[in-house]
C-alpha cells in the first residue's frame, strides 16, 4: 500500500503562520537497511537580495545554472568561507540577541528578504517506487521542487521535514531549494545567535520498501524489578514483524510491555546501550536503546530511583567557518571536551540539535534537555504585544514544532526532559505545546523557563538567579505565587538553573558558590552554564592571518556586538581558561587532605556508580626537584616521589577517609614541598578520557625560603643606589642597569565583559566600567608629594587622582634593601574625603620593561589564570610560560591572564648586551601577588576591539596586584559577590625586586 500525500500547489506563503503543508507526519530517526542516498555535497548556488530580484524559472529541470557558483550542502550560505566557490554576493550573517532584525509586524517578513537558490542534479541507477526526501534542517524558509514539480515548503529551521517523492523520481533528477531568510516562522526563531540561513543539515533520499517500517517508539524503563520494554511499531501495512534486542538475543512482541531480565540500566555515568532491531520482510531498522526511568519523587529529580545532579552546559550549534553546519568531528570534539570538563548534562539551547549529537550523548553518557525550536524574545521589547505564544493563529505551528521534536528524538535515553522553548513569554499556546508533548511521550518531565508560575511544566527553572535567591529556593523559602494552588505545585517541584554563570570574556565568577548550593540542597538539581561555545566567525585578514568577528562586523544596522562571544570554548573549540575552572568546580570527587590525621577525604558527586573507575595517584615537587635543563617544569617529580594508592570504592554520593600510604604521609608533613593528589579516569570507555585527571587536592608546605628554584642562576645583589628614581615624580626608572618605564599605581583594569554589565543584584545600576570612567580610574595621574632619602631607606609619597575629579589616593612607597633585594613596602590610602563609594578593579604596581620578555617562571598558582572568584583549576607549583603562553586571548581584548598567589617570579628579558644574555627581573612577594605580564599596555588592551588588532609594542608590561576585584558574571547575571569585591580601602603590601 502506498501512502498518498497530497502535493501542495505552490510555495507556502511566507506570511502564513501555520505549518507548511505537504510534509509527512514526523517519525523517529532510525537506521535502515533500505537504500539511502545522501545528497550532501556541492550544489549550484545563487544568492539574491529578495525573491523578486532572484532568477525566475529555477525550478525547471532545464534551467541553465552554469553561470552559478557552488556551495557545500549542508552549509550556512552567508558564511565568508563560501566566498570563493559562490563567486558573487551571498549575504552576510547578522547577529542580534533579543531584537528582531526586522520590524515586529507579525506574521509578515520584510520585503528585504534575501534568498539562496540551490540546485542539485543527481542520477539514480534504480528508481525506487517510493522514496522520502528528508531535510534534517533548513534554516529560514525553504521551497522545494523535484524535477520541476513543487514538493513542499519547510518551516522550523532545526527540525526535519520529510516529503514523499517516489512518484517524481527519474534516472536523472534535479532538486531545487530556494531558502528565504525570513518568513512568519522567523518570529518563532528569535534565539540569541546569528541569523544565518541555509540548508544547514543533511539532505537524504530514502527508499521506502512496500513493507516499510515507518516508525518505532520505544519505552525502555528501569524499575524495582529491573528492565522492561515496550516497542510500538508503525508500518504502512500489516507486515509481520520481529523485534529483537540484539546483544541479549531476546525477541519481544511489539505493542506490549515485557520484562527484560538480563538488561543493565542506562545512566549518564554508565551509558549501557542495546541495539533494538525491528524487521519486516522488506526492511530492517535499528535504533539504540537504554533502560532508564525518570521520576520526580518528593521534589527530587530521580533517574532509576536515584536523585541526579546536573552539572551542565548550554550548547548551541555553531562553527567559525561553517556556521550552523557543524562538522561531525567538531561535534565529537565538543562532547569529548565536555567529558574532560566533568560536564554531565547538556541543554540543547535553543533548538533540537543535529541528530548525531543525541546519538553521541546516548553513547558517551550525558543527561540532555532537548529544547524545542521556539523563541519570541523580541516581543518583550514591544511589551509582548502580538506574541505568538499567546495568539491562537500560531497554535498549529507550535504544536507542529513540539510534535516534530518529540517524534524525532523520543527514543534517546539521554533525553531526560523536553523543553518547550526559550524566552517566548507566556500564553495559551504553551499549554497546547505541553499537551502535544505529553500526548506523544508521557515518560519525560517538561521544562520551560519562561513561565515562572510553572503552569505547564514539571520542573521549576530560572536563569541567572543570584545566589541568595537560589539558596532560598533550596530551602523551599521562595516568595509565594499569588495563586496558592500554583504556589503549592511549584513549591513541590525540583529547581534547575537552565542558564547561570555567563562565561563571557574573563570570568565567570561565582561558579563555586553555585555548586555549593547545588550540593547542599536536594531540591536544587543543578544547572547549565551559559554557554558552551563562542559564536565568533572567521574571516581571512589581508596579512594572511584569520580574524574572529562578531556582531556589527558584517554591516548589520541592528546588532548586539560581542554578546555572542560568551563561551567556555572558542568558536574553534580552543578551551578558554574558564573551562578548566569549570572542570574543577564540576569535579565528580571533592578531595582534601588532612595532614594531621593522615587521611584523604573524598566525597563523591556520582549519583549512580561508585568511584572504582578512578585511580588515585600522588606526586611531589619542590624547589630543587622542579627544575629541568630548560627551566621549570610544572610536572617536575623526583624519582621515587610519586605513586598510586588504592582506595575502597566510595558509593554514589558517599564520603570516605582514605589513609595516606607511608611515603605520602611523610611528604605532607615535610617542609618545602608541593604534594599533589589526583584522581584520574583509569580505564574509560570514552575515547580520549583514559588517564584524564578529574579531581585534585594539594598540600603545600613551601615557606618563603623555599620558593626560589635551586637551578635558577643567582640574581645580582642590589643596594639602595641601584634604585633609580625620577626625582621629579618618585617613579622608578631603573633597577640597577635594568631600565623601567611607566612606573605607576594602577586601580583600573581593561574592562572585562562583566564590567560592562549591570550585576542583577547590585544596588548601583551603572556598570563598573562606567563608574570607573566617571571617577577617572582609567586616566590616573600622579603628583609627587615628597621624596626623602636616608642611608637605609627611600621614601616616596605620591597622590594619585584623575582630571576633573577630586577623588584620589595617597601612596607611600618605602624602599629598603633586604638580603640583596630592593624591598618595597607600599601603602595605599584613599582620600578620606572620598564621598563616592567605588569598587576598584585592582591595587597594582604597573610598569614596563624595554624589550619583549622571553618568558616567565614562577612559584604560585597556575598554570592558568586566576582572579579572586575564578581560577578554581589553578593549583600550586613551579611553572614556566613564554610571553605568548601567558596570554589568555579573548575575541574582544580585555583584562585577562593574571597568575594568582605568585610568591616568586623571574621575567626573562632578551639580553640587553652580550655580557648579560640572561637578563632577568626577579620579583618576590611573601604574601603573594597576582602577576600579569603582557606585550601590550592595559590602555591598549582596553582600546582594541578585536584580538587580531592587538599589536605588541616591543615592551614587556607587568602589573603586580596587591588586591583585585573578582570577575563576577555581570555581563548577564549577578555581579561580583560581596566577598570578592574591592571597595576603595586602605591596602598594604610588600614586593622585592632583584635583577640578573
Ligand atoms: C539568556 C538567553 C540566552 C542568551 C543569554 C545571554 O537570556 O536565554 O539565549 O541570550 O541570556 O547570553
Amino acid at each position: 500500500m502506498s501512502v498518498v500525500v497530497p502535493r501542495p500547489a505552490g510555495p507556502h506563503p511566507l506570511d502564513d503562520p501555520t505549518p507548511a503543508p505537504g510534509a509527512l507526519a514526523p517519525v523517529s530517526t532510525l537506521d535502515t537497511d533500505a537504500r539511502v542516498l545522501r545528497l550532501d555535497g556541492q550544489w549550484r548556488f545563487r544568492w539574491a537580495p529578495s525573491a523578486g530580484a532572484a532568477e525566475a524559472g529555477i525550478e525547471h529541470p532545464d534551467f541553465d545554472d552554469s553561470a552559478w557558483g557552488t556551495i557545500a550542502v549542508p552549509s550556512s550560505y552567508t558564511m565568508p568561507v563560501h566566498d570563493a566557490t559562490v563567486g558573487g554576493p551571498h549575504g552576510a550573517p547578522a547577529y542580534t540577541n533579543v531584537k528582531y532584525p526586522f520590524p515586529v509586524d507579525p506574521p509578515f517578513p520584510p520585503d528585504a528578504n534575501p534568498v539562496g537558490d540551490h540546485r542539485l542534479r543527481f542520477a539514480l541507477e534504480e528508481v525506487p517506487a517510493r522514496a522520502h526526501l528528508r531535510f534534517e534542517g533548513v534554516e529560514g524558509a525553504g521551497d522545494v521542487w523535484l524535477n520541476g514539480i513543487f514538493v513542499g515548503s519547510t518551516r522550523g529551521s532545526r527540525l526535519p521535514t520529510v516529503f514523499e517523492v517516489g512518484d517524481l523520481l527519474a534516472e536523472s533528477n534535479v532538486l531545487v531549494v530556494r531558502v528565504h531568510t525570513f518568513s512568519a516562522a522567523s518570529y518563532l526563531e528569535d534565539q540569541d545567535e546569528w541569523w544565518n540561513p541555509g540548508i544547514i543539515r543533511s539532505v537524504t533520499l530514502r527508499e521506502r520498501p512496500a513493507l516499510a517500517i515507518d516508525d518505532v517508539h520505544v519505552v525502555a524503563a528501569w524499575g524495582q524489578n529491573g528492565a522492561s520494554l515496550r516497542v510500538d511499531v508503525r508500518t504502512a501495512s500489516d507486515a509481520p514483524l520481529t523485534v529483537e534486542i540484539v546483544e541479549l538475543g531476546v525477541s519481544v512482541a511489539p505493542g506490549v510491555e515485557v520484562a527484560v531480565p538480563d538488561a543493565q540500566p542506562w545512566s549518564a555515568e554508565s551509558p549501557q546501550l542495546y541495539t533494538l532491531r525491528v524487521a519486516s520482510p522488506h526492511e530492517v531498522v535499528t535504533t539504540r536503546i537504554g533502560f532508564r526511568t525518570i521520576a520526580i519523587v518528593e521534589g527530587e529529580f530521580t533517574v532509576n530511583g536515584a536523585p541526579i545532579q546536573l552539572r551542565g552546559v548550554n550548547r548551541h550549534e555553531h562553527h567559525p567557518d561553517f556556521g550552523r553546519a557543524v562538522p561531525r568531528e567538531t561535534l565529537e570534539l565538543d562532547l569529548l571536551l565536555m567529558k574532560r570538563a566533568n560536564v554531565n548534562a547538556i541543554r540543547t539551547s535553543h533548538y533540537p540539535p543535529h541528530p548525531d549529537m543525541l546519538d553521541l550523548a546516548d553513547e558517551l553518557g550525558f543527561w540532555v534537555i532537548d529544547e524545542c525550536d521556539f523563541e519570541t524574545h523580541g516581543f518583550g521589547d514591544v511589551g509582548w504585544r502580538g506574541n505568538p505564544t499567546d495568539d491562537p493563529a500560531w497554535e498549529a505551528a507550535l504544536r507542529d514544532r513540539a510534535a516534530r521534536m518529540v517524534e524525532r528524538d523520543k527514543n534517546h535515553p539521554s533525553i531526560i526532559m523536553w523543553s518547550l522553548g526559550n524566552e517566548a513569554g507566556t500564553g495559551r499556546n504553551l499549554a497546547a505545546m505541553a499537551d502535544e508533548m505529553r500526548g506523544r511521550d508521557a515518560t519525560r518531565p517538561l521544562h520551560y523557563e519562561g513561565d515562572q508560575e510553572c503552569r505547564d511544566v514539571d520542573v521549576w527553572s530560572r536563569m541567572y538567579a543570584p545566589h541568595d535567591q537560589v539558596a532560598a529556593i533550596g530551602w523551599h523559602e521562595e516568595p509565594p505565587l499569588d495563586d496558592p494552588a500554583l504556589d503549592a505545585r511549584r513549591r513541590a517541584m525540583p529547581f534547575v538553573l537552565c542558564e547561570y554563570v555567563h562565561a563571557m570574556g574573563t570570568g565567570p565568577g561565582g561558579m563555586t558558590e553555585y555548586q555549593q548550593l547545588f550540593d547542599g540542597h536536594p531540591r536544587l538539581i543543578g544547572g547549565f552554564v551559559w554557554e558552551w561555545l563562542e559564536h565568533g566567525i572567521h574571516r581571512p585578514l589581508p596579512d594572511g592571518r584569520t580574524g574572529t568577528f562578531y556582531g556589527g562586523d558584517f554591516g548589520e544596522p541592528v546588532h548586539d556586538g560581542n554578546f555572542v562571544i560568551d563561551g567556555l570554548v572558542a568558536a574553534d573549540r580552543t578551551p578558554r581558561a574558564q573551562l578548566a575552572d569549570l572542570a574543577a568546580v564540576f569535579a565528580p570527587l571533592v578531595m582534601s587532605v588532612d595532614a594531621e590525621a593522615g587521611v584523604l577525604h573524598v566525597h563523591s558527586r556520582l549519583d549512580h556508580t561508585d568511584t572504582s573507575r578512578y585511580q588515585l595517584s600522588w606526586r611531589v615537587s619542590s624547589a630543587s626537584s622542579s627544575v629541568n635543563a630548560d627551566g621549570l617544569d610544572e610536572d617536575g617529580v623526583t624519582q621515587g616521589r610519586a605513586g598510586v594508592f588504592a582506595h575502597r570504592p566510595v558509593p554514589p554520593r558517599g564520603s570516605a577517609e582514605i589513609p595516606l600510604p607511608p611515603p605520602l604521609l611523610e611528604h605532607v608533613r615535610t617542609p618545602g614541598l608541593v604534594v599533589t593528589i589526583e584522581a584520574s579516569e583509569s580505564d574509560s570507555a570514552v575515547p580520549g578520557m583514559s588517564g584524564w585527571v578529574v579531581a585534585r587536592a594539594q598540600v603545600v608546605t613551601v615557606g618563603a625560603e623555599q620558593v626560589r628554584p635551586a637551578a635558577v642562576p643567582a640574581a645580582g645583589i642590589l643596594s639602595l643606589s641601584d634604585l633609580v628614581l625620577d626625582e621629579s615624580t618618585g617613579a622608578v626608572t631603573a633597577f640597577g642597569e635594568q631600565a623601567v618605564e611607566d612606573w605607576r599605581l594602577e586601580l583600573w583594569r581593561a574592562p572585562i565583559d562583566n564590567d560592562f554589565g549591570i550585576g542583577w543584584d547590585q544596588p548601583d545600576t551603572r556598570p563598573n566600567a562606567e563608574r570607573w570612567a566617571t571617577l577617572g580610574l582609567d586616566r590616573l595621574v600622579s603628583r609627587l608629594v615628597s621624596l626623602s632619602r636616608s642611608d637605609d631607606r627611600v621614601e616616596v609619597v605620591t597622590r594619585i587622582g584623575a582630571a576633573a575629579t577630586d577623588v584620589g589616593v595617597t601612596a607611600r612607597w618605602t624602599w629598603t634593601v633586604r638580603e640583596g633585594a630592593l624591598h618595597l613596602a607600599l601603602d595605599v590610602t584613599p582620600d578620606s574625603a572620598v564621598g563616592v563609594a567605588v569598587d576598584w578593579a585592582r591595587v597594582g604596581v604597573s610598569f614596563a620593561l624595554p624589550g619583549s620578555a622571553a618568558g616567565v617562571q614562577w612559584f604560585g598558582r597556575g598554570p592558568g589564570p586566576a582572579y579572586p572568584d575564578t581560577g578554581q583549576a589553578a593549583h600550586w607549583g613551579w611553572f614556566s610560560r613564554t610571553l605568548d603562553g601567558l596570554q589568555e586571548r579573548t575575541v574582544r581584548p580585555q583584562e585577562s591572564g593574571a597568575r594568582a598567589d605568585v610568591r616568586w617570579a623571574r621575567v626573562a628579558l632578551p639580553g640587553s648586551s652580550s655580557s648579560t644574555p640572561d637578563a632577568a627581573l626577579e620579583i618576590a612577594s611573601p604574601d603573594g601577588v597576582a602577576l600579569t605580564v603582557r606585550p601590550w599596555s592595559t590602555a591598549t588592551l582596553a582600546a582594541t576591539t578585536h584580538d587580531h588588532l592587538l599589536e605588541p609594542d616591543s615592551r614587556t608590561h607587568i602589573v603586580l596586584d596587591l588586591a583585585q576585584s573578582g570577575a563576577g558574571t555581570g555581563a548577564c547575571g549577578p555581579g561580583v559577590l560581596p566577598k570578592y569585591q574591592l571597595p576603595a580601602q586602605h591596602v598594604v603590601g610588600e614586593l622585592e625586586f632583584r635583577v640578573s
